[in-house]
């Protein structure tokens, strides 16, 4: 998240230099919206007594107070879809987006518009705060007024909060048959990512992980797919390496249901590819930190290690609770995708087998997401163009030649997400395809510019337009390196 301030961004094809640090406050007011998030997820699960607690209601405290030392008084104000923190608009970033949104749900839901910290907070009166905000009854008028009268017979009057100020016309802005396609394709991508994320926290502490939450979101997801593609297919350039593995895995999943698309799947075959997809890692929960995320090559050891998620994953697997929602094609899934065509990859085999369909439709999707997004040990990973071109030279040893030439069909020339360059000399972002199968190298692009605040300008262009004597308006000269040119392709898409 950062604080809106003018900035330039020209149009024309200058390399820039890299935006500004973010403001000092702006890093506080994210790292703000991120705490009460998870203030408000934890209180849920825990009591409020619960000592486990202590620690992140510290962390949580230190924030709060620096920013109200800093400030004086502290307001954090819900105006339509948008955080004012002190009356300063909050943008949010990739990173941000998810505790942003929960937010702005969560007390939209209990019709509370503002949270007012009038002095420095203690450890009881915030957890006092999470656990009334969080008991209030969603849709009930009088919470304002409950939450300050509760409150105060703790005798706590440095928070208040105040009721939601609905703007005309907004009223049923939060129902779902209200939203678009766009919007509800977002709200599916954050929280599948959350649910993934969920479930690894789950496993990792030994508990029973909910399978069944993530089957509602694999629905929801197919139901997008068949519907338009392009949506959630332009999610996938949200490359975010701190969260690389929940983010991945829900990339992975994505191209892998466009795929089995143009395959020809039913419904349920590509809820069970979806699932399939969205597990595929899982077993990446037993492999220790240091390993997963060592900013080097792995020596020997480590790779010996890394190699065992596969089948750790199938036994994560096999130990849900829900089991019924779990068939063998999906275990098998889960244990084919690094094995690659020629079984060159691992685990290794004893015997000679067929990799699955699904395991190599996942591994495809795999590969091509993990070419295309920075990691700890790659921070400029490969355009779309060289990570295809890449898969295109292995294509008989590692992958599935057919499912391969299907998969840069649905990428496209110009995958969605890629950043070129105009005859006009104007930068586009690939958008969707063209609605014309026919131009192919005319996709619909969204122009990179911004208006006089500094917002992001989805200005949407199609390039079959032409000018009235028969001349394309604007044609792709070639595509470019979205790292040099600093351009955060993932804005143009939320
Ligand atoms: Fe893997
Ligand atoms: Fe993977």
């Amino acid at each position: 998240m950062e604080i809106t301030q003018p900035t330039t961004q020209p149009g024309k094809v200058t390399p820039k230099a890299p935006e500004k640090m973010e403001s000092d406050l702006s890093k506080l007011a994210n790292n703000l919206v991120t705490k009460i998030h998870v203030l408000m997820r934890i209180s849920q699960i825990y009591d409020s007594k619960n000592v486990a607690l202590h620690q992140f209601i510290q962390e949580s405290l230190q924030t709060i107070n620096t920013l109200i030392e800093r400030e004086g008084v502290l307001s954090l104000k819900i105006i339509k879809d948008d955080f004012f923190l002190n009356g300063q608009r909050l943008r949010y970033s990739v990173e941000g987006f998810t505790s942003f949104k929960y937010l702005l749900t969560q007390w939209k839901k209990r019709l509370i518009g503002e949270v007012i910290f009038e002095s420095l907070v203690d450890e009881s009166m915030l957890r006092e705060f999470v656990y009334t905000l969080i008991n209030l009854e969603e849709g009930r008028e009088e919470n304002a007024t409950l939450f300050n009268d509760q409150l105060a017979s703790r005798h706590i009057t440095s928070i208040k909060v105040n009721p939601l100020e609905i703007v005309e016309g907004e009223e049923k802005a939060f129902t779902l048959q209200n939203e678009d396609h766009q919007e509800v394709a977002k709200k599916v991508f954050f929280e599948t990512i959350g649910t993934i994320k969920e479930m690894l926290t789950q496993i990792k502490g030994k508990q029973y992980a909910d399978v069944r939450k993530l089957k509602r979101l694999a629905q929801k997801a197919v139901h997008l797919i068949i519907e338009d593609e392009s949506i959630l297919l332009g999610m996938t350039t949200i490359k975010n390496y701190d969260e690389y593995t929940f983010n991945h895995s829900v990339n992975v999943s994505i191209y892998s249901l466009a795929m089995g698309k143009r395959l020809g799947f039913s419904k349920k075959t590509l809820t069970e590819l979806g699932i399939t997809a969205l597990l595929h890692d899982i077993g990446k929960s037993k492999i220790p930190r240091e390993v997963l995320n060592k900013p080097a090559s792995l020596n020997e050891e480590e790779w010996g290690i890394m190699k065992k998620h596969p089948l750790m994953g199938v036994e994560i697997v096999l130990n849900l609770k829900q089991l019924g929602e779990i068939n063998p094609r999906m275990v098998v899934g889960i244990f084919d995708h690094h094995l690659k065509s020629d079984l060159s990859g691992y685990p290794k085999l004893f015997r000679k087998k067929e990799v699955s369909l699904f395991g190599r439709i996942i591994q495809i999707a795999d590969s091509y997401d993990a070419m295309s997004t920075p990691r700890i040990y790659k921070k400029t990973p490969y355009t779309p163009e060289q990570a295809l071109a890449i898969m295109l030279r292995e294509k008989t040893v590692h992958f599935d030649p057919l499912l391969l030439k299907i998969f840069i069909g649905l990428v496209g020339i110009f995958p969605i997400g890629s950043l070129v360059l105009l005859n006009t000399r104007e930068l586009g972002i690939v958008y969707k395809p063209s609605h014309d199968a026919r131009w192919l190298e005319r996709p619909i692009v969204i122009l990179v510019a911004r208006d006089e605040k500094g917002d992001v300008k989805k200005e949407v262009i199609d390039l079959t337009e032409t000018d009235g004597t028969g001349h394309y308006k604007r044609s792709i000269v070639k595509t470019l390196d979205p790292y040099q040119y600093h351009i955060d392709i993932a804005k143009y898409f939320l």
